[in-house]
């Protein structure tokens, strides 16, 4: 792929000219590299390598190495107002805490305690504690399924506009855009809903960082219309873990209100070296986006050209399918997709999920299309070596939830509560929020009803090797509930 080269191996596509964050990291570590600086600040590794060795390489924060603790906010600022201008947002801010951080943020800056908002239940749990945090009540809208994968498509603009209407209260619409499989809505016409309404449309687009930067991909949040949208740039663009981007429009949302929100739960201390490479990321994205974007088409166009060849096998594509996201279903193969992610770790292709029918790799523009053809290939032969009778695909607990929100997540995270066996649990009000892991839907959120198809499903998850997060007790043999 064409790029300006650099001479500076250290910054190999020449960034730093439009990356003001990125350019003070860069002078910052070459003096520390260099012995040229005594640090009485902190971190408090001092830049020395003698003592808990390379693990803090690299590291240096904002506030004292970017700049001075006196004038690194105009630093953060200038590379905050161009991810703005890039997305074409009027406010943005850099998190050093992830989506998590910026979903919560926005729950913060969107309502007042007691407040409704309409809100999709398949949302990622850190968006529900974002509740529990702002004391919003949610009023769930669920999305439309696809009964040929058991995946969710998008939640439906009637749905919420249906919402709105038999809760007029409500102060915002809070969807998650493309959700955890890539299917994507209506964003505009939502957008039209809740505007309609007179309130702000929020979106969840943790995975969609780079979408809008490419003709053939949708549009983002903002550009759809949307209020507000929180974005981890640790996922789909080449930054940092940890790094994420939350962008607004102001004429909804106030900007001092918005500040107020993000700092409330935000580090006093972020990590240049995150700060600097969500910026970086950026200017990347600004330059190259289109290119990058063109090439993950390509490569995951050709993976799934590949992976539909193999008997049995699917992906989910089609208008409603975010067109760079692969997710491969496994069902018609009857093989089992613990099996196959034990085959792709054995291969050094880690997997984001994998439950018995779908498989979901995490395919970004830092890919090239050799390595995704490897991955589809490594793949292919694994679904072989595993293949059983094929079966019909059934929707995990995480998209099929239907609660029955009995206390206000945020009544029910301070109230009195109890541990008692799992079994004895059914019929009473959840205390605490447990989520299979990935996706990170709650299955059962605080202040609601423990019916014995959440149980059960749960315990599906669990005996199938799930990851069961955030329960007092994974195993599920007891449950926290309400006195
Ligand atoms: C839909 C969604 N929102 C938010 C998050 C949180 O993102 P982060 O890991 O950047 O905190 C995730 C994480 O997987 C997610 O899937």
């Amino acid at each position: 792929m064409p790029y300006l080269e650099s001479a500076d191996p250290r910054d190999p596509r020449g960034l730093r000219a439009d990356a003001p964050l990125l350019d003070a990291w860069l002078t910052n570590t070459e003096r520390a590299e260099a012995g040229q600086l005594t640090p009485m600040i902190t971190p408090g590794h001092k830049q020395r390598r003698d003592l808990t060795g390379s693990v803090v390489a690299g590291d240096a924060p904002l506030y004292g190495a970017l700049d001075t603790i006196k004038h690194a906010d105009a630093l953060r600022a200038e590379g905050e107002a161009r991810a703005a201008r890039l997305w074409g947002a009027d406010w943005c801010r850099f998190s050093v805490a992830g989506s998590t951080h910026g979903n919560q943020a926005l729950a913060l800056a969107a309502g007042a305690p007691g407040q409704e908002v309409i809100i999709t239940r398949i949302l990622h749990r850190s968006l529900l504690l974002g509740l529990v945090l702002a004391g919003l009540r949610p009023v769930w809208v669920r999305p439309e399924m696809d009964p040929a994968s058991g995946l969710p498509t998008a939640v439906a603009t009637g749905t919420v506009r249906a919402a709105l209407a038999a809760h007029p209260q409500a102060c915002a619409v809070f969807l998650g855009d493309p959700s955890y499989v890539g299917t994507i809505g209506d964003l505009a016409g939502h957008a039209a809903v809740a505007h309609e309404a007179g309130v702000p449309l929020v979106v969840d687009a943790a995975w969609a960082a780079h979408l809008g930067f490419h003709p053939d991909l949708p549009p983002h949040a903002i550009a759809a219309g949307a209020d507000a949208m929180v974005t981890s740039a640790h996922k789909a663009l080449p930054a940092m873990t940890q790094g994420a981007l939350v962008l607004a429009r102001t004429e909804r949302l106030d900007p001092a209100r918005l500040d107020r929100a993000f700092e409330a739960t935000h580090t006093t201390s972020p990590a240049g070296s995150i700060m600097a490479s969500i910026d970086a990321a950026r200017a990347l994205l600004a330059r190259d986006g289109k290119d990058l974007c063109a090439r993950l088409l390509r490569g995951v166009t050709a993976a799934k050209q590949r992976l539909r060849q193999v008997p049995g096998l699917g992906v989910l594509e089609g208008p409603g399918v975010e067109p760079t996201k692969l997710v491969v279903l496994l069902a018609g193969t009857g093989a089992h997709g613990k099996d196959v992610e034990a085959d792709l770790i054995a291969a050094g292709m880690p997997v984001e999920m994998a439950d018995r029918d779908t498989v979901v790799p995490i395919v970004a523009i830092a890919d090239d299309e050799d390595q995704i053809a490897a991955f589809a290939d490594t793949f292919a032969a694994s679904v072989e070596r595993h293949r059983g009778v094929p079966r019909h695909p059934v929707a995990t607990a995480a998209w099929t939830v239907e609660p029955q929100t009995v206390l206000a997540p945020r009544e029910a995270f301070f109230a009195a509560n109890q541990t008692v066996p799992a079994d004895a649990a059914v019929g009473r009000v959840s205390a605490e929020l447990v989520a299979p892991y990935p996706p990170g839907v709650p299955v059962l959120a605080p202040g609601e009803l423990i019916t014995s198809e959440a149980l059960n499903a749960l315990r599906e998850v669990h005996a199938d090797g799930g990851r069961i997060a955030y329960a007092a007790d994974p195993t599920l043999a007891t449950l926290q509930v309400i006195s």
